[in-house]
């Protein structure tokens, strides 16, 4: 089965993460092919609203499995900033439609974005320093972009989680609607946008662009080092190891 979606109608392209046993927690597969759609869709004006395929779900951040076996080489090659980079740098306007959890990658996913209409499930939250890692794929310059430094820091620090209303009164989202109309709302939103100039909105995307902080060398520098850390082992180990005993469990109680 495909880990992503692409429908084009008219001047929208929809993207849509699709694994939904791991909650879109995005694997090696699934940036490849995040990538590989956002390249074919640079051909031509579109605007993009990036979505989920499953109801009440948005992304659980990077995949945790593949974490844990992360070295410092990998990190170096930014496997997540990378992507987030590449969909920041799409031409045109980008919408994420958040139905459901954004933590960890999955907040950054959303914040690579230009704007983010979320519903009532939606939640952000940046857990990464519990797992020994951290926000390093945007999630330490882009939140505090967003939200300002006082709430960015009791994000990463202390792991605060917002629920939808607490992000849009914050910035990090521009406007709440009922799941069953949130796409219906994203669609409308880029058409309104679709109808403006695509060469005026490439080059004052762009514009916008140039004012943003040039971290992302020191993030993947410094990521790399953690990821070659005990404390990330143990961490990460201990997740997969919490979930692997609820899903035995599960499994027992369907005999
Ligand atoms: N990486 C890998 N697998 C993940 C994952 C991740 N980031 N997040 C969730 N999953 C998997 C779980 O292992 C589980 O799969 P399993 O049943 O095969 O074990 C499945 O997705 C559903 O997750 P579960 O925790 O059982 O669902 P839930 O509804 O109780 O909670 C979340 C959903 C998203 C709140 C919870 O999964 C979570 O906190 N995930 C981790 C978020 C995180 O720390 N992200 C940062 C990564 S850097």
């Amino acid at each position: 089965m495909a880990l992503t979606t692409l429908r084009r109608d008219g001047d929208i392209a929809f993207l849509g993460l699709n694994r939904p046993d791991k909650h879109n927690a995005l694997d090696q597969a699934m940036v490849d092919e995040l990538g590989a759609a956002l390249l074919n869709l640079r051909r031509s004006p579109c605007i993009v609203v990036l979505c989920s395929e499953t109801p009440g779900i948005f992304a659980a951040g990077a995949d945790i499995a593949e974490l844990l076996e992360r070295d410092s080489d990998a990190g170096l090659r930014g496997i997540n900033a990378m992507l987030f980079e590449q969909l920041e740098a799409h031409p045109w306007p980008t919408i994420a439609a958040i139905d459901g959890p954004a933590l960890g990658g999955g907040c950054e996913l959303a914040m690579a974005c230009d704007f983010r209409l979320v519903s009532p499930r939606a939640r952000f939250g940046q857990p990464e320093l519990s797992l020994g890692i951290m926000a390093g794929a945007g999630g330490n310059w882009r939140l505090q972009q967003l939200v300002g430094l006082p709430l960015a820091r009791r994000m990463l620090y202390a792991g605060e989680t917002l629920d939808a209303t607490a992000a849009v009164s914050a910035g990090l989202a521009d406007g709440i609607h009922e799941p069953s109309v949130l796409l219906d709302e994203a669609a409308a939103y880029a058409r309104r946008i679709a109808g403006r100039s695509w060469r005026a909105l490439e080059l004052t995307k762009a514009a916008l662009r140039i004012h943003r902080p040039a971290t992302t060398l020191y993030d993947m520098t410094a990521q790399a080092l953690l990821f070659d850390s005990s404390d990330k082992r143990e961490r990460m180990s201990r997740f997969l190891r919490e979930r692997a005993a609820r899903r035995g469990a599960r499994k027992e109680a369907e005999r």
